[in-house]
Order: structure tokens, then C-alpha cells, then sequence
């Protein structure tokens, strides 16, 4: 029997998580497994009218169920930062969700801005750092309202942070295991490899240290090399010299010590974000520090369709981890049965994969995969079906 805390929140939240709740309970049947809830009263209503975001005997109660599942948190009459500091940002650092993974899957049938881009190119995952960076909340301001005022906000990045981050998306991408072929020019190898194509070798990249990998093809250029995943960090190694310096070291030390067989790739933020967008079919896992993950998965989102279908988990490997769609709490669609549900579905899909239930999680995309085609848009308002209306079709889905 799993125990999951629901937290439906504010504006669109508690639409969206009664769809998921449904899909819940059609997967469940379908499945044979058990489960209950307790429902949350958190969130703009009630710090409004009790003043409290997030009591410390709430907090510790939620850290006794299986998993989380949050709606939205966000309210127009409560100033910006009350709810998502003492709410979201407080539950990922006191309950060590120190993994934020943001799939980026276009599924059948959804617009994708990009031109000539479709399902089969844009199947990548963001592993966010969730805990630490510039969301650590060190700094201060001194001469405020002045002409001189200072205000600072430290990047904090410490080597267990960052390691253990690393390894969770070194173990993720072996996890998904997708073939790549991948080049290494002749300049970028301290030696060519001895071996055959088709044999297993090691090889030591210049600048990133040892690998190993089936060899597919020398040449004069290089060698091509197949591995099972590729796990590409993304920093600013030119610039942050010494946050984004650990976050190379940590990544180069542990993959050459304990995933030889990842292929290892490194992008600076800024041009990972034009890739992402001209070539989003080159990535595999990517791995990111806290800020620029929060921008650059927005700019996922986007790809895969919007926020509608944009799903995220806040995730402590050892602990109680969190779920949530990422579009926020849409006041201006609330009550009007009118938003997408699919983000707040797949997140559902994401908590059962983090159970457990990796059977029932795949039943959810299955589902999923099966509704977005019928459906006009991704938009609030305007895919042919109210929000209930797309609950029932993938719990339809599900249960035949
Ligand atoms: C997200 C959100 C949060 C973040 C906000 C609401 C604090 O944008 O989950 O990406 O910045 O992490
Ligand atoms: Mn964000």
C-alpha cells in the first residue's frame, strides 16, 4: 500500500491533480497495486487566511509518505517569493531533493515549434541540481535604496553537492542506456586505440580523460565510437573558474573512474541553448546546475510543446521525492475546466516510475501517447476536450 501526500494548491493545481488522481486509480486497477492519500491544504488560500505557508509538523508529515504530488503553487494577491520559497524551495532543500529531472519528449501529435522537428528528435533529459547554487540563499545588500547599494547572491556550489548529482545522472543515463555514436577527432586523443572495430576499447580524450566504447570506424580525422548513453554537462567553464570548474573536474574524475562507458560531453550554457533548439536530437541526459537548469528546461518546455505537457520531479534517491507539472497556477483559466491535465499526468507517470512501478508508469506515457493525438491543441482552452475530458481519454486508454 503506497502512501502519497497530494497537494493540490492554488489556481489550475486542483483541476490537474484530480486528473492525475484518476489516471491514478485507473492504473492501480489495472496493475493490482494499493494506495492511499492525504490531501494538503497548502498553498495562496491559505496563507491568506491563516498567514502559515508551510508549518514545521506539515512538513514533517509529508516526509513520512511514499511520494508527493503537487499541483501549483503561485497566487495574484501573495507577493512573488512568499509561496515558492516557503513552499517549494523550502520541501526541496529540507527534504534533500537534490535531483530536479525535467524529461523533454515531444509526444504523437503535438505541435512543436521547431521546423521539421518531430517526436523522433526531441527525447532528451535535463538532471537539474536542486539544492544548492544560486538558489542557496547566501548574499545580502548593504547601502539598500542608495546609489551605492550592493547587493550579492553567492553560487554555491559544494564537491559532495556536486558529486552526488553527478553520479545520480551518470546512473540515470546508463539506466536509459541509448546507443550514440559519437566522434573523437585525432587531436582530442592522447593516443589512437589499439583494437578492431567492433571490439570494446579504451581511449583517453584529452581534456575529459578516459573512456571506453565499441570502436565503429578509425580514421585519419579520429575514431567513431558507439556507447550505450551520452551525458552531456552544461556550465560556463570560461567563465565561472571556479564553481563551474569543480562541476568539470567532479564530472571528468567520476566518469573516468566509474562510467568509462557514458560518453562524456560538455556544452557551455549559452550555446547549449542554441543546440537545443537547432539540433535538439544530438542530446541524450544532460546534467546542470540549479539556475541555469531553471532556464534552460523552460526552454524545454517550449520544445516539447509547452507547458501543458511539461512535467517535472524533485527527486531524493534515499528519501521522499516530489512531483509537480511545471506550468504554474493559471489564474486566469481556473475553474474553467479548460487547462491541460497531460503535464500534471506524466508527472503522476514519473512518481509511479519512482516507486516503483515502472510498469504503471509506462502504461501512463503509453496512455498519454495515445491521447495527444486526438487532441487539437496542447493549449488551455483549445484542445477540442475540457480538462476532465482529457482524464477520462487516458484513463480510457489505460484501462483498455
Ligand atoms: C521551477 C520553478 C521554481 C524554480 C520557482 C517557482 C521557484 O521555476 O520549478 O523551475 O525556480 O525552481
Ligand atoms: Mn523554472
Amino acid at each position: 500500500m503506497y502512501r502519497i501526500a497530494v497537494i493540490p494548491g492554488d489556481g489550475t493545481g486542483p483541476e490537474v491533480v484530480a486528473e492525475g488522481l484518476k489516471v491514478l486509480a485507473a492504473v492501480a486497477a489495472a496493475k493490482g497495486f494499493t494506495y492511499e492519500t492525504t490531501t494538503y491544504d497548502l498553498g495562496g488560500e491559505r496563507y491568506l487566511r491563516t498567514g502559515e505557508v508551510l508549518p514545521d509538523s506539515v512538513l514533517a508529515e509529508l516526509a513520512t509518505h511514499d511520494a508527493i504530488y503537487l499541483g501549483a503553487v503561485g497566487h495574484p494577491q501573495v507577493a512573488p517569493g512568499i509561496l515558492e520559497k516557503g513552499l517549494l524551495l523550502r520541501t526541496r532543500f529540507e527534504l534533500e531533493q537534490y535531483i530536479n529531472l525535467r524529461p523533454v519528449k515531444l509526444f504523437p501529435g503535438v505541435d512543436c515549434p521547431l521546423k521539421d522537428k518531430g517526436p523522433e528528435d526531441i527525447d532528451l533529459v535535463f538532471v537539474r541540481e536542486n539544492n544548492e547554487g544560486l538558489y542557496s540563499g547566501i548574499g545580502g545588500v548593504q547601502k539598500k535604496g542608495s546609489p551605492e547599494e550592493v547587493a550579492t547572491q553567492l553560487m554555491v556550489n559544494t564537491r559532495s553537492g556536486v558529486d552526488r548529482c553527478i553520479r545520480w545522472a551518470f546512473e540515470y543515463t546508463q539506466r536509459r542506456a541509448r546507443t550514440r555514436v559519437n566522434r573523437v577527432s585525432a587531436g582530442d586523443l592522447t593516443a589512437m586505440p589499439e583494437g578492431r572495430v567492433g571490439d570494446v576499447v579504451d581511449f583517453e580524450h584529452r581534456e575529459r580523460g578516459r573512456m571506453a566504447a565499441t570502436l565503429v570506424e578509425t580514421s585519419d580525422e579520429g575514431i567513431r565510437v558507439e556507447t550505450a548513453g551520452m551525458l552531456t554537462l552544461v556550465a560556463k567553464t570560461n567563465v565561472l573558474t571556479f564553481a563551474h570548474d569543480l562541476w568539470w573536474r567532479a564530472f571528468n574524475a567520476m566518469g573516468a573512474a566509474e562510467f568509462p562507458t557514458v560518453f562524456r560531453d560538455y556544452a557551455h550554457i549559452d550555446a547549449a541553448c542554441m543546440w537545443l533548439v537547432k539540433n535538439p536530437e544530438y542530446f541524450d541526459v544532460l546534467v546542470v546546475s540549479n539556475m541555469f537548469g531553471d532556464i534552460i528546461t523552460d526552454l524545454g518546455a517550449m520544445i516539447q510543446g509547452g507547458l501543458g505537457v511539461a512535467a517535472g520531479g524533485n527527486i531524493n534517491p534515499n528519501g521522499v521525492s516530489m512531483f509537480e507539472p511545471m506550468g504554474g497556477s493559471a489564474p486566469r483559466y481556473t475553474g474553467k475546466n479548460a487547462i491541460n491535465p497531460i503535464a500534471a499526468i506524466l508527472a503522476m507517470g514519473m512518481l509511479l516510475d519512482e516507486i516503483g512501478e515502472a510498469e504503471a508508469a509506462h502504461a501512463v506515457e503509453a496512455a498519454v501517447a495515445a491521447t495527444t493525438p486526438k487532441m487539437a491543441s496542447m493549449g488551455a482552452g483549445r484542445m477540442g476536450y475540457t480538462t476532465t475530458e482529457v482524464g477520462d481519454l487516458v484513463a480510457q486508454a489505460i484501462a483498455s
